[in-house]
């Protein structure tokens, strides 16, 4: 297991020999040890993914592209590898962990096609007298901040596009879950030969100084995140005072909208899968439950049921699907939300504690009767609670799921194709599922409206991000 620094293709210990344990949240027990890089060590990367940027991006696009595609061959073929890193550091159900390699692993494939299409323009400027040429050269050396509900997904969905597009990169992995991504920068430079210097990783024990460190760096010019909305906020100030570039995807709080005339059984079926893939932990995951009132009580009825179905176990136990939340302050906080809930008069249909054993584990829970305004809609739950609302009709679903800050992600579930369509214009998120629990796919644009982030990752539009524009007026 790789648990040292990635540096300019070495592997170090800490500048000041620091560690942290990264810990199985299934039972509890360190899985492994890891060096926890220091503000020197960040500086240290940042210099290396400097020194090998103009390198790195004076290369064919066919032969970055081919790279790529060799990165998603390489984690492919070390699916199970993955996955198992997967499992022990954030805990989710296997079948998730390899759902999650895949997925991961398809961001190679899709940007490796995106890397030789790269467009720029050439035109007539209007009075006629210039040529306008737009290109699109790298940003340069990237800061890619990423979380732990997803170690592999959320790197590659940034490291792939920003490669292809011919800049470098610094990882900071999260102090939860770096395994996963020093086991890829080391299938990347050792498997498909990545050249040195190109990918750095630096985990840290405490982010903030070594954040700063690579932000304050001259050859850093942007900085993607993935994380809490309150943390996005806090990078925004940092990363105006040298005015760089950014992508967020920042926090959801995505309502899930079942109207009277839904095939309701498909209804329950996308709302397992919106609400607890990933062991709930998702900021696509559905936090809101809106049930138009004649089906509320039936709905309610075939979630409860299929929530307790549900087998909560640690990951890699046959048949799990759902693991542990990452912490015991998850657990914490998520019970919060649900006592808060049935303070204010919600009720339990089923779950609402936490699971008797070791490790992190929340029963999965639906509430019923519960407050639009009550703490657990107001809040991005990150945990296996559905609460359910009621509501009379298509105004009021609307105002209900556009009363919040975040604009991530809704779902809509009708048989009427107009009035979803209708609907779902009207929610002011940057996705929509129409009849589907499970949008995402590297082909189409993720992020969010309002205080969901800045930005896209995936499609076409996510390589352009780590793209700067570059316009030159001539004449011939
Ligand atoms: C996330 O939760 O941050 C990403 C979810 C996804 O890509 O499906």
């Amino acid at each position: 297991m790789q648990t040292q620094l990635v540096i300019k293709g070495d592997r170090r210990d800490a500048s000041d020999e620091g560690t942290i344990d990264v810990i199985n949240p299934a039972d509890g027990s360190v899985v492994a040890t890891v060096a926890a890089g220091t503000v020197d060590d960040m500086v240290a990367a940042c210099d290396a993914a400097a020194a090998a940027q103009v390198g790195w991006a004076a290369t064919a696009p066919r032969d970055r592209s081919e790279l790529l595609r060799s990165c998603y061959r390489v984690m492919t073929d070390n699916a199970d590898m993955l996955a198992d890193l997967i499992v022990a550091e954030n805990g989710k159900a296997r079948s998730d962990a390899l759902g999650e390699v895949s997925y991961a692993a398809e961001f190679f494939r899709w940007n490796a096609e995106e890397t030789v299409r790269i467009r720029g323009v050439v035109a007539t400027n209007p009075a006629g007298t210039a040529r306008m040429i737009v290109h699109h050269p790298p940003v340069g050396v990237v800061l890619m901040i990423t979380p732990w509900n997803f170690p592999a997904a959320m790197i590659t969905r940034k490291l792939a596009p920003a490669l292809g597009a011919g800049n470098t990169v610094v990882i900071k992995p999260p102090k939860e879950s770096p395994l996963t991504a020093l086991a890829l920068a080391d299938l990347f430079e050792n498997k498909v030969g990545v050249p040195p210097g190109v990918i750095n990783v630096v985990a840290t024990a405490s982010a903030s100084k070594p954040v700063q460190a690579a932000m304050n760096h001259q050859a850093v010019r942007m900085v993607s995140f993935t994380g809490s909305t309150e943390v996005g906020r806090v990078l925004l100030e940092q990363a105006a005072g040298r005015v760089l570039k950014t992508v967020m995807e920042l926090g959801g709080n995505a309502p899930f909208v079942v109207f009277a005339d839904a095939d309701l059984d498909a209804a329950v079926e996308g709302a397992i899968a919106a609400k607890m893939r990933h062991s709930a932990e998702t900021c696509t995951a559905a936090n809101r439950f809106y049930v138009e009132e004649p089906v509320l009580e039936e709905f309610g009825a075939k979630l409860g049921r299929a929530m307790a179905d549900l087998k909560v176990a640690p990951g890699n136990e046959d048949g799990a699907q759902v693991g542990p939340l990452i912490n015991a302050g998850a657990v914490e906080s998520v019970d919060r939300l649900v006592r808060s809930a049935v303070d204010g008069g919600a009720e339990v249909v089923t779950g609402g504690r936490a699971v008797d054993r070791p490790g992190f584990f929340y029963a999965p829970t639906v509430l019923s009767g519960v407050a639009p305004d009550a703490e657990v809609c107001r809040n991005e739950i990150f945990g296996p609670v559905a609460p359910l609302v009621p509501f009379r009709d298509e105004d009021e679903v609307i105002a209900l799921a556009n009363d919040t800050e975040m604009g991530l992600i809704g779902y809509v579930y009708t048989t009427d194709l107009a009035k979803g369509l209708r609907v779902s214009e009207q929610i002011k998120a940057g996705m929509i599922g129409l009849n589907r629990g499970v949008v995402s796919d590297p082909a189409a644009p993720f992020g969010g409206m309002k205080q969901s982030g800045l930005g896209r990752e995936g499609s076409t539009e996510g390589i352009y991000e780590f793209c700067e524009t570059q316009y030159i007026a001539t004449n011939w």
